[in-house]
């Protein structure tokens, strides 16, 4: 093997090396790949899923630099200068990356500095169909087409009828027993419940969004009464907010729908869990460095809105998470499934992108947001 290869992680400030695992072997068994290049881009290290991700070992990669394997006008090599000259970590949704080798693929792009090494860059590369957050945002784009038309086809088709059975069943009320009155009130109310339904599907239309700057704290204050003077009253909803955020570039009403939603199905998750102290937190931050590629052009929209609703309910159900996104998805007996796949349009619609991190006792649905005159920047 050369010796210009790095074989493990450098040392962490202040521990014995002997109370830590081998960090090779805890590298080698993760599942994305992860890379060190030197201050020439050359291979300092390439632990397991990155030899097979580019297909080298890293006895071949350490002949190499990345510019052997990938176009000099790859997106990537501007990621990493960005990484060396501002010394913070940026990651990229959706970045193609070519070449013979590599062929076309999809990756998710994460660059850090190295403290101990000053220039060297770690990278860490997945593929964008194992990239959760993107694979969502795809799978919901298809969910969404179909949804568009189903949409449409349930206003025109289902209101029309729905709305001359419930006139009939409020003429019947007035000339029949109290027994029976029952049953018309049931075709009423069930009538009822079918418009609201067919009402919040209309949003999957194809309407282009209005945007403006949007104070998103105002967004996240306004969910907040309405979740403790509704259904999250027995709830305790914690603010963590970073005050200086920009404004974010958005629709307000649907911004509040997207918040909305998680909450009520964070205080929906913690209800139905039995949890005894259960709590809800909202957390808005800054970060830089949160990028995705617009489709079809070469520009980046950066996305440094983060908008977090955690809960400490019993978390999201293993069975449904591969298709948590999609309408119609629930575990809830009465739960219509629309909620998130409601927020996975509005976000997607607002160039944004959302991620979700769950387990027993912490779920966590993450949003990340353009703000004002940044929302389709090249870089
Ligand atoms: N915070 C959460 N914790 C645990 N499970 C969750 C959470 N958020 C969503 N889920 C799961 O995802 C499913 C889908 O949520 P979604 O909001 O799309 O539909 P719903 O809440 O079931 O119905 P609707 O929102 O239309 O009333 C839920 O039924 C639930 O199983
Ligand atoms: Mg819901």
């Amino acid at each position: 093997m050369s010796a210009t290869l790095v074989r493990g992680l450098p040392p962490p400030l202040g521990r014995e090396p002997s109370s830590r695992p081998d960090g090779t072997a805890l590298l080698s068994a993760l599942p994305v790949a992860v890379l060190l290049l030197d201050a020439g881009n050359r291979f300092r290290y390439a632990n397991h899923a990155a030899e097979q991700f580019l297909g080298l070992s890293m006895v071949q990669l350490a002949q190499h630099a990345l510019g052997d394997l990938v176009p000099a006008d790859s997106p990537i090599f501007l990621l990493i200068e960005q990484v060396r000259q501002n010394g913070v970590t940026i990651s990229e949704y959706d970045l193609t990356l070519e070449s013979p080798r590599l062929h076309k693929q999809s990756v998710t792009v994460q660059g850090s500095p190295l403290p101990e090494e000053p220039d060297c860059v770690v990278l860490v590369l997945q593929d964008a169909s194992a990239a959760r957050a993107l694979d969502r945002q795809l799978t919901f784009r298809s969910a969404a087409r179909s949804v568009t038309g189903m949409a449409a086809i349930l206003a025109h088709e289902v209101k029309n009828p729905l709305s001359g059975i419930r006139g009939a069943a409020q003429l019947l009320e007035s000339s029949v027993n109290a027994a029976d009155r029952e049953l018309t009130l049931l075709i009423r109310d069930e009538a009822d419940r079918i418009r609201a339904l067919v009402d919040r599907m209309e949003i999957f239309g194809e309407k282009p969004v209005e945007r403006a700057a949007v104070n998103i704290h105002r967004v996240l204050e306004h969910v907040r009464r309405l979740a403790q003077n509704g259904f999250a009253a027995h709830l305790r909803l914690h603010e963590v907010y970073d005050p200086s955020l920009p404004p974010a570039w958005g629709n307000r009403d649907q911004l509040v729908q997207v918040v909305l939603n998680l909450v009520k199905n964070a205080a929906e998750a913690i209800t139905a869990g039995g949890v005894a102290n259960g709590e809800i937190t909202l957390t808005t931050g800054f970060q830089h460095g949160v990028r995705l590629a617009v489709p079809g052009s070469e520009r980046r929209r950066h996305l440094p809105l983060l908008v977090a609703v955690r809960d400490n309910g019993p978390g999201i159900p293993e069975d449904i998470r591969p298709n948590l996104f999609d309408p119609f998805v629930s575990s809830k007996p009465t739960g219509s499934g629309l909620g998130l796949a409601l927020v996975a349009k509005i976000v997607a619609d607002h160039g944004g992108l959302i991620e979700v991190d769950s387990r027993p006792g912490r779920t966590e649905f993450r949003l990340h947001l353009p703000v004002v005159h940044d929302e389709s920047e090249g870089g």
